[in-house]
């Protein structure tokens, strides 16, 4: 099974196409901003400690997340499924640790997808992006709206918007891909890894994209 990195700014839909992917090919997904925030929802020091920077839409310490992708990376389950790295690499710094934790647990990464869409769909998607409490699914208010509002369709939980997408944060979280992200794209080009991808579609039509770019 493929080894992926999805990399893109904030709302380019790494998380819906993590998901979807996952699903139909059996990927372990491993999402550094979930994993963050079900530690702060569970209040543990490690969520304590990724609150003020999460919150305040920078990122939490590279060793921090390291730490969190190296124990996620090291098991049977991601060495027979393969895995989707979803928001980590996020720095230079990161994707240097991530090749050397891949080297030490014999893995390897087959290819670096990066989403592509215009900023102004990007805000539209976050600040409309609203998610179950119970079973995390992922809504959104025009795009993906549930039958009946703020009710998941899946599980009748009550639906919330993340604290990271008012607007201020969003835009200092889209500033900050801009600033430390996007440096990554050269790194990931220069090896011949990176594939990118047209993300401004809904949905479906967009994982149907994805598909397609991948030979799948
Ligand atoms: P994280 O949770 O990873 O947030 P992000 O990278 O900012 O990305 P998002 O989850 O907001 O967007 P997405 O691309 O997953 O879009 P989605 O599929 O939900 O990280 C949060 C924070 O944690 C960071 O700011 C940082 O503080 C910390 N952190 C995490 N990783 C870190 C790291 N490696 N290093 C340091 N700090 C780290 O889609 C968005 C919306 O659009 C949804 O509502 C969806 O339904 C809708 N939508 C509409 N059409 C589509 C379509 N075609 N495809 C996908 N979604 C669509
Ligand atoms: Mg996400």
């Amino acid at each position: 099974m493929a080894n992926y990195v999805f990399l893109g700014p904030p709302g380019a839909g790494k998380g819906t196409m993590s998901e979807m992917l996952a699903e139909r090919d059996g990927h372990v997904h491993v999402s550094t901003g979930d994993i963050l925030r079900a530690e702060m929802k569970a209040d543990t020091d490690l969520g304590q400690q990724a609150r003020s920077y999460i919150d305040a839409g920078h990122l939490v310490p590279d060793e921090v997340v390291a730490a969190i992708v190296t124990k996620a990376l090291d098991t049977d389950e991601v060495r027979t499924r393969g895995f989707i790295l979803d928001g980590y690499p996020r720095t230079v710094p990161q994707a240097k640790r991530l090749d050397a934790t891949l080297d030490a647990v014999k893995l390897q990464l087959d290819r670096v997808v990066l989403f592509e869409v215009g900023q102004e769909l990007l805000i539209k998607r976050l600040t409309g992006r609203r998610i179950c409490r119970e079973c995390g699914a992922v809504y959104h208010v025009c795009f993906t709206p549930p039958k009946q509002a703020d009710v998941c369709d899946k599980c009748g939980g009550s639906l919330y918007q993340r604290s990271d997408d008012s607007p201020e944060t969003v835009r200092e979280r889209l500033r900050v891909y801009h600033e430390q992200t996007e440096p990554l794209i050269a790194y990931y080009e220069s090896r011949g890894l990176l594939l990118r991808v047209p993300g401004h579609q809904r949905k479906h039509a967009g994982f149907a994209v994805l598909c397609e770019h991948l030979h799948l």
